[in-house]
């Protein structure tokens, strides 16, 4: 098992020294951002899953049944002796269907930036299906590092398989580019299965990031909880709330931390000033078109043989073959 996790040097871990970096970086911008990877520590992961099972989230529940309602086609497209690897694979439940229908399935690569879940999710995924071959891997999928190991994974087809709207979490410029590394890391006749929340009324957008049980601002305000316990940070819980919207220009949904009052907050000797109503920007959710996502798949060396929408086209799935 690939644990790309560099042991601390001088007793500096040097993934807490980027993660400082990144955060006193995002803190000092005039609009304050901290990047959206950073929302899945053991905690923040486990309320992503519990985000999922909500009413209001429509993304998971609409994503699964696209998925139950064409495994078959998908694993047709797909053939036999494929190897699958995983960006962002989280607790890998949304793979499990795909890897039992696929005809004998070469390997499955997941890989994610949280180790506790994956590490479980691949215990899990092995018990049940004891004869695949699965290597995952923890680290950055933006990164080299955690691609390394891709070459000596032989298989007839190697498919990336990017579901959740993960891709919704960069911005257009920042999604092609790692569409486009996705496609350089393959090979002509590769493919991508990739999920994408479509746009939509703004009223069921809202809705499903600002649901009923502050599920989704527990997850936001775990961001400030993990910076105080990992960076000894001074965040006030209290004096934050939750704020999500979808901005219509720009065709994605904000999440923001809103700062209650003017106060200030220490990080390892930097002062940061919040004024009353200032905002950290803490993730995006871009949404597409079915032909804007074509030709965004198109621009960047794929092109698509399915797209698979529910029968409100509120989420697609597409699949797409290098070229
Ligand atoms: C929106 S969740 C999707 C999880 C799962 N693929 C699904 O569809 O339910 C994003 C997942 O990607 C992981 N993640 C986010 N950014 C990452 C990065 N840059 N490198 C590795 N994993 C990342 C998170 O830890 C989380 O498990």
């Amino acid at each position: 098992m690939n644990m790309a996790i560099n042991p601390p040097h001088n007793g500096v871990d040097p993934e807490v020294q980027v993660f400082l970096q990144d955060v006193i970086s995002g803190l000092s911008r005039d609009q304050k951002t901290l990047p959206c990877k950073y929302l899945y520590d053991e905690s923040g992961s486990r309320l992503f899953e519990r985000i999922c099972e909500l009413k209001d989230y429509y993304v998971t529940r609409t994503e699964a049944d696209i998925f139950s309602g064409k495994l078959e086609q998908m694993a047709s497209a797909i053939g036999p002796d494929a190897l699958i690897i995983e960006p962002g694979a989280g607790n890998c439940e949304k793979v499990e269907p795909l890897l039992e229908e696929l005809t004998s399935p070469a390997g499955y690569m997941p890989m994610d930036i949280s180790p506790e879940i994956l590490l479980a999710a691949r215990a899990r995924i092995q018990a049940r299906l004891p004869n695949l071959h699965i290597h995952a891997a923890v680290g950055d999928f933006t990164a080299r590092a955690v691609w390394d190991e891709l070459p000596a994974m032989k298989a007839r087809r190697r498919v990336i398989f990017f579901p959740g709207s993960t891709i919704g979490n960069f911005d257009p410029d920042q999604a092609s580019v790692l569409l486009s590394s996705f496609a350089n890391r393959l090979s002509t006749g590769d493919a991508l299965l990739i999920g994408t929340d479509l746009d939509k009324d703004p009223v069921v957008l809202e809705r499903a990031y600002n649901d009923s049980e502050q599920v989704t601002a527990r997850f936001n305000k775990n961001l400030l909880k993990r910076i105080n316990t990992e960076l000894g940070a001074d965040f006030d819980l209290s004096m934050f709330s939750h704020r999500s919207f979808y901005h219509p220009i720009r065709q994605r949904v904000e999440m923001h931390l809103v700062s209650l009052a003017d106060q200030s907050v220490h990080i390892r000797g930097e002062t940061f000033h919040f004024r009353e109503g200032e905002t950290i920007h803490t993730e995006n959710s871009h949404k597409y078109t079915l032909e804007g996502f074509k030709t965004l798949l198109k621009s960047v060396g794929f092109s698509t043989a399915y797209q698979w929408t529910d029968p409100s086209n509120h989420y697609a799935i597409h699949f797409a073959e290098v070229y």
